[in-house]
């Protein structure tokens, strides 16, 4: 593989990311700082704590970074830098870091959507990874993260129709909420699946967020009915309905963490499989932080796997916000001449594609 190297920066929540990647695929260092600890005892994330620890943190991660794949800023051929959606004030530092690098060392800068780069993590080659094919077009992709649920259908490099996500909450915050409402701190998601594979009575069903005849999904449904079942299950051991006193036996909390994984996993490869058959779709692609989960890995892989659909899921670590899926979304907005100027500022709500106006 010989293609331009890209230095990339995430810096659109809270992890300080700084990849080099070239080609878009291999990976030679993808460095993140996490500041899951610094959020924890908050029980989430404080954007303005979040900017001050991404501007303490960008600088040694770049150290590491160029250390790790043993190249300089001149071995570079472009800067590329998640400009949105995300919080403005973590955005600013990210972009403020990178203009000033490719200003000060003449490289090209190349904008790039965070969720353009969640979905771009599928193509990622870790260093010494043998190259596979990449991910067939015509594809179905899914964006599963903290902050956006949604399908879309790829006939091509960045070129997206969407075909729906969620009507309120993303599938990560619901994860979050829950893992909250069950004492298990921040982040949820994470927690709900340790704990789930705990379980060991699946009686407990949840409702599930369909929305009939649409891609679309509602998650606050299953929160408000989350908060229910947990309540319920508190005074079942006698236990006060707010949380504050007293924790539920660990088996009752697996029990719940598994009912509640189980109803998104189940909406959401539903609708990823209908999705791919129904715009005959060769290939699936997952992405962003809730792709993580082992239980929607297996379901989705069984059933893409039944209907000979190839599968893309990025191993977890590649799945959560990271440096190196903005060098592979950046590597094909810089092929297509896209470029960033001087001007360039954070679009905290950045979409990556719109609901069609007109929706029938
Ligand atoms: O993509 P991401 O790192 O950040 C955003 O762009 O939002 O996603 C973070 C989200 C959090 O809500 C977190 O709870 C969830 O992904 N998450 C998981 C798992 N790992 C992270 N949800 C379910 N199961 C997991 N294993
Ligand atoms: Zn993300």
């Amino acid at each position: 593989m010989s293609g331009p190297l890209l230095l990339a920066v995430e810096s659109s929540c809270d992890e300080t990311g700084i990849a080099l990647v070239e080609d878009g695929r291999r990976i030679h260092a993808n460095v993140v700082a996490s500041q899951v600890a610094l959020h924890a005892p908050s029980g989430g994330i404080v954007p303005e704590v979040a900017a001050r620890a991404h501007l303490r943190w960008i600088v040694p991660v770049l150290d590491e970074a160029l250390a790790t794949a043993g190249v300089t800023m001149r071995d570079v051929d472009g800067v590329a830098v998640t400009y949105g959606p995300g919080l403005a004030g973590s955005l600013l530092v990210g972009i403020n870091f990178a203009k000033t690098l490719a200003w000060a060392h003449r490289k090209p800068l190349v904008p790039v959507n965070h969720l353009e780069g969640h979905l771009y993590a599928g193509w990622l080659l870790d260093p010494g990874e043998a190259e596979h094919d990449a991910p067939p077009f015509p594809l179905v992709a899914l964006v599963v993260s903290g902050g956006h649920t949604f399908l879309v259908e790829m006939r091509d490099h960045l070129d997206y129709r969407y075909l729906g996500g969620t009507v309120d909450d993303a599938a990560g915050e619901a994860f979050d909420k829950v893992g909250r409402l069950l004492g298990l701190g921040y982040p949820g998601g994470p927690a709900i699946s340790r704990e789930a594979t705990r379980a060991t009575a699946y009686d407990r069903v949840f409702p599930r967020a369909w929305l009939r005849d649409t891609y679309d999904v509602s998650f606050s449904g299953l929160k408000t009915a989350a908060r229910r079942i947990v309540t319920q299950a508190r005074a079942d051991e006698g236990l006060p309905a707010d949380g504050r006193e007293g924790d539920l036996a660990a088996a009752t909390v697996a029990e719940l963490a598994w009912g509640f994984q189980d109803s998104v996993v189940d909406v959401l490869t539903t609708k990823t499989i209908r999705a791919a058959e129904e715009v005959g779709a060769r290939g699936i692609v997952l992405g962003g932080g809730v792709a993580a989960n082992g239980a929607l890995r297996a379901r989705i892989s069984g059933e893409a796997e039944a209907r000979g659909l190839a599968l893309v899921i990025p191993r977890p670590g590649l799945c959560t916000d990271n440096g190196a899926m903005i060098g592979a979304a950046g590597a094909r907005r810089f092929a297509a001449g896209v470029r960033a100027g001087l001007e360039l500022d954070a679009r905290p709500s950045l979409p990556l594609a719109r609901p069609a106006a007109t929706s029938s």
